[in-house]
């Protein structure tokens, strides 16, 4: 059977399963129950001094039926004094001795960045997160996504950390940042022990068209939030995937972003990530999901023979190039099974319109159905991610295998287009219509002579 447990720059858990610092780590009675479910970990509530919030504060994005696949808020850090955080704190720790407790911080003086790391040891965590991520409010007053969107100040505050810190530190990275790779190795650089991304993404999440305010709604007003859910796991695992990427870099990463699933978890660890932390999936179904989370992990680890979750940690980067290293010779067409095709056209439109005109459609009115036209598939995988029935529409290998050619090799060699109308040019001699004369053929009646 997997061992779940993890030892995170030092940080023991059960599992690598941590609730991430927002709600659902307000308090002591939220995170011991969330132990008592089969957390592993939990990232408190970032601390500091109190603030005020302003009510409302979350909105979301429903998508087709779908509830929250994308969750906004303009809340802030805690706005409970830190003594009665800190009394919980020490009254998990004395009931879950195992379990992890990590401080998420957010201060602004050193002196006050001293004092905070000090009583947070004193309370009995295992850990400390510095937040740097948030997006809204507190980055206006000079913390937050404003210290992690300036690596120099990153580095310093870690700084000035570490010069008091006797437990590890994992420093919590903002998206709103061209590339994570320069905080990522300020962190690293300033003498924190680990990482953790994403906080969220600033947003704008909709607006009220009749009353021309943007959501969540304060008195009549509102302002820009942070994103997160699992419509933004995509970015997420490409932040957590540049930074295990990195050159010569060696701090552990804590992914967070979009989790909602145990796949969702494993893409993360997978991607270099040996904890995970999730908030939204939490305050939408509460930490019973746990269960899932857990039992699925297990199954899936026995199932590929991982014993620990440091076996299978980055075990998708070797696979993850740059874009110059892909083989230019693989070549894939789409392929309809006419058994499960319900004839619904979608396959056909997408192509037609949005992809190569690869599809044609046999018999008369509604009852046309869809065959691929293979001279002319690119092999996109447009019509296969449009099909709403599974398995209709698979992609089949053409190349036999043999070929290997990278845009990298190609350029090496001097072989690459380099002029506007080069002979070398990859779409030379594909087939595409005659504008008019398809137009014409069609029931366009305006294009007809
Ligand atoms: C309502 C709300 C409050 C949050 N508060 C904090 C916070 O105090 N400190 C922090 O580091 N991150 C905070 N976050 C960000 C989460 O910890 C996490 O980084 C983000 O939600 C992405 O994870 P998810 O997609 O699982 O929600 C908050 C998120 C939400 C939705
Ligand atoms: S894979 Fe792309 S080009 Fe080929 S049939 Fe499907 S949509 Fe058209
Ligand atoms: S989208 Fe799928 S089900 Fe619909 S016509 Fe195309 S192949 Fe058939």
């Amino acid at each position: 059977m997997a061992d779940l447990s993890i030892n995170f720059a030092g940080i023991k858990s059960p599992n690598p399963f941590w609730l991430a610092s927002a709600p659902p780590t307000n308090s002591g009675y939220q995170v011991m129950k969330a132990f008592d479910a089969g957390w592993g970990g939990a990232v408190w509530k970032t601390l500091g001094v109190p603030v005020v919030n302003v009510s409302s504060r979350y909105a979301a994005v429903n998508y087709k039926g779908n509830r929250m696949i994308g969750l906004n808020n303009i809340e802030l850090i805690t706005d409970r004094p830190l003594a009665d955080n800190l009394r919980e704190i020490e009254e998990v720790k004395k009931r879950f001795p195992d379990h992890a407790v990590i401080a998420s911080l957010m201060v602004e003086t050193r002196e006050q960045w001293h004092q905070i790391v000090k009583d947070s040891e004193n309370a009995g965590a295992d850990g400390i997160e510095l937040n740097f991520g948030c997006p809204h409010g507190m980055c206006e007053r000079g913390m937050g996504s404003a210290v992690g969107q300036e690596p120099n100040v990153l580095k310093t505050i870690v700084g000035w950390v570490m010069e008091v810190a006797t437990i590890p530190v994992i420093v919590k990275l903002t998206p709103n940042i061209s590339d994570i790779t320069v905080p990522a190795l300020a962190a690293q650089e300033g003498g924190g022990n680990a990482i953790s991304l994403i906080n969220t993404i600033q947003s704008i999440i909709g607006v009220d068209i009749d009353n021309f305010v943007p959501y969540p709604i304060v008195d009549g007003k509102s302002t820009n939030g942070g994103y997160c859910g699992p419509a933004v796991k995509p970015i997420a695992l490409n932040m957590v995937k540049n930074c295990a990427q990195i050159p010569g870099y060696n701090l552990p990463i804590s992914g967070i972003g979009g989790i909602e699933t145990w796949k969702d978890a494993v893409e993360h660890i997978l991607l270099g990530a040996s904890s995970v932390q999730i908030c939204t999936a939490v305050m939408h179904y509460g930490f019973g999901i746990i269960r899932d989370l857990k039992s699925g992990l297990e199954q899936y680890m026995d199932q590929k023979g991982f014993q620990t979750i440091d076996d299978m940690v980055g075990k998708a980067l070797p696979n993850t190039k740059t874009w110059e290293n892909l083989n230019l010779k693989y070549k894939v067409v789409a392929s309809i099974d006419d058994d499960k095709c319900i004839g619904c056209q979608l396959c056909y439109t997408a192509c037609e319109d949005g992809a190569h005109q690869a599809i044609g459609l046999t018999g008369e009115g509604e009852n046309r159905i869809p065959h691929i036209i293979e001279e002319n598939c690119v092999g996109c995988n447009l019509c296969s991610l449009v099909c709403p029935v599974e398995e209709c529409i698979t992609m089949e290998r053409r190349d036999d295998g043999k070929e290997h050619v990278t845009w990298k090799e190609r350029t090496n060699a001097d072989d690459i287009p380099t002029t506007f109308n080069d002979k070398r040019a990859g779409g030379l001699g594909h087939w595409v219509p005659e504008p008019l004369e398809a137009l014409k053929k069609g029931h366009y009646d305006k294009f007809k002579d």
